[in-house]
């Protein structure tokens, strides 16, 4: 047989996945093309293990969730990327509101980190430790961690984290760093600040939320994956989709085949690539046309659960 991740594996590369989530795992049809290792040899929770789902009021964790992800990665045989740990988004008012000072706030999100981890302790394969912390122009965004901490909470995030999971890879993971410029430049930064802590950073991810026909070049993707390999991390795509106004025309689908397959072998054509995650596989469960009004249809399976051959085949034969 043949399929995505099997390509994948054949070039080198540890995995192509997908993400996924509980509400979506009824859907038998859905499930059973999900847990084809053919395609999939990772997935990642799409939202049930962020903080709001994990620690919805302080002290109090909830892992059912996430449990049912990591359980049926385990069935499966796949590989789990366990997002994500310390972000300013679906994020429980207790903590963005909580107004707490310095080291408390260093302390609830120790405790997290810790608890969070210790639970998947040897399950996940990386993690996304921090998530978004950058603006465009690659000053740091104003979150509560920043604001109150400053800059430290991201090396703080990490070295908290090594300690709980040494084997599970440690992720910076970001959007529109993808291509050279201010925000790329401002991850790297990032890479620098947490080494010169002496903490440990391991990987960077790049999310790959894409638009048909301004998808970054295959070259541009690879020059800046490099920049980052330059600083000692290895690197993957984690949240890759490439949305179009809807209904899609059949020249933008022929766009979205190209903009798919430079993508994935600028991945491809960097050793220290690791892997692709989609997110998802099918339109019928992207987040695209529920926050991008009037875009979607950025995935390789349309909302039927029918793969687009164009699409599937231009992803295959770029590995
Ligand atoms: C998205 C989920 O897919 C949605 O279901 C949820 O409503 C919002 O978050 N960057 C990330 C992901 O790192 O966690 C986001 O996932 C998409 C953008």
């Amino acid at each position: 047989t043949d399929g995505l991740n099997i390509r994948a594996v054949a070039a080198g590369k540890q995995y192509f996945g997908s993400a996924t989530d509980n509400g979506e795992l009824s859907n038998s049809a859905y499930l059973s093309g999900l847990s084809n290792t053919a395609d999939f040899g990772q997935i990642t929770p799409g939202n049930s293990m962020k903080w709001d789902s994990i620690e919805p009021s302080r002290g109090s964790f909830s892992y059912s969730g996430g449990d049912t992800i990591q359980q049926l990665a385990v069935k499966n045989g796949q590989k789990l990327r366990c997002h994500t740990l310390v972000w300013h988004s679906q994020l429980p008012n207790w903590v963005s509101n909580g107004g707490f000072d310095n080291a408390t706030l260093i302390s609830v999100m120790k405790n997290h980190i810790t608890n969070e981890m210790t639970h998947y302790k040897g399950k996940c394969f990386h993690w996304d430790v921090v998530n978004e912390a950058l603006n465009e122009d690659g000053t740091f965004r104003s979150s509560v961690f920043y604001n109150t901490i400053g800059p430290a909470f991201i090396p703080i995030a990490f070295a908290t984290a090594a300690s709980v999971d040494p084997d599970a890879k440690l992720y910076y993971n970001d959007y529109n760093t993808e291509n050279a410029g201010s925000k790329s430049t401002g991850a790297q930064n990032i890479v620098k600040l947490i080494k010169q802590y002496g903490a440990k950073i391991d990987g960077v991810g790049f999310q790959s939320h894409f638009i048909v026909g301004s998808t970054p070049s295959q070259s541009a993707q690879v020059s800046n994956m490099n920049a980052f390999v330059s600083l000692g991390v290895e690197v993957a795509i984690t949240e890759l989709d490439i949305r179009t106004n809807t209904p899609a025309t059949s020249s933008a689908v022929a766009q979205q085949a190209k903009d798919y397959a430079a993508t994935i072998g600028a991945c491809k054509a960097v050793a220290k690539c690791v892997g692709v995650t989609i997110w998802d596989y099918t339109d019928k469960y992207s987040w695209i046309p529920g926050v991008f009004s009037g875009q979607g249809s950025a995935l390789p399976w349309d909302d039927n659960l029918n793969k687009k051959t164009d699409i599937y085949n231009a992803i295959l034969n770029a590995w």
